[in-house]
């Protein structure tokens, strides 16, 4: 198995359509129609509740945490951590492209935060910890998940470049991809917060409708 197949592979994990084929699964709609029309764990929670938003979310880090760590199979990369980290590049972004783009669900996917989670878990766990911190710290002061994950995004570039102070030169371009992927993928969501009509808290559940 090559580099290429499995970067293919990746791809067609990250692509795995939790929140819409659990919508349609479980309740017969298709989440991409109600909330906020995304189809990831936050739009799961403000829709469908908790119990299935934190199944959405889960299977969407590890999404992340498997495609990335598929190098194990190239047993050349287990020696040479160089190598090894920049296929885990190639193949966690792969992953997160399937999740905003699935092949499974016509391309129209999330927003790729819970699966850039899992890849950063699997690069680097102490840089994943501290956005998660960043997280939680900007969602307990607004209350918008979505400025949370802008947040967190661009914390992590800023930790992989300044803090962590990263000198490959590939994890210094994957961090900005990283600040500049949330930013691209939250558009309509700054434009909310601008308006002031972005949801704080998931408020509205299909079952209560
Ligand atoms: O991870 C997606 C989250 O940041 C925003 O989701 O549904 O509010 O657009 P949503």
């Amino acid at each position: 198995m090559n580099e290429l197949l499995l970067i293919v592979f990746a791809y067609l994990i990250g692509s795995i359509p939790t929140a819409v084929w659990l919508s349609k699964t479980m309740f017969g709609i298709d989440i991409r129609d109600y909330g906020s029309g995304n189809a990831g764990a936050t739009n799961t929670f403000r829709v469908l509740g908790s119990k299935w938003g934190t199944i959405v979310m889960v299977v969407d880090i590890l999404k992340g945490v498997l495609a990335t760590s598929l190098y194990i199979f190239l047993n050349s990369y287990l020696q040479n951590e160089l190598h090894r980290t920049n296929l885990m590049i190639g193949l966690g972004l792969a992953a997160v492209i399937g999740h905003i783009f699935p092949i499974w669900a016509n391309f129209k996917g999330g927003k790729g935060v819970a699966t850039l989670l899992g890849m950063a878990v699997a690069i680097q766990p102490l840089v994943a910890l501290c956005c998660i911190g960043v997280f939680l710290l900007v969602l307990y002061l607004t209350r918008f998940v979505s400025l949370s994950s802008i947040l967190a995004g661009v914390a992590f570039m800023v930790f992989i470049l300044f803090i962590f102070n990263e000198r490959e030169t590939l994890y210094r371009i994957f961090a900005v991809m990283v600040a500049l992927m949330v930013v691209l993928t939250h558009q309509k969501n700054i434009g909310r917060i601008l308006k002031g009509t972005e949801s704080k808290v998931p408020i509205l559940k299909y079952r209560d409708r």
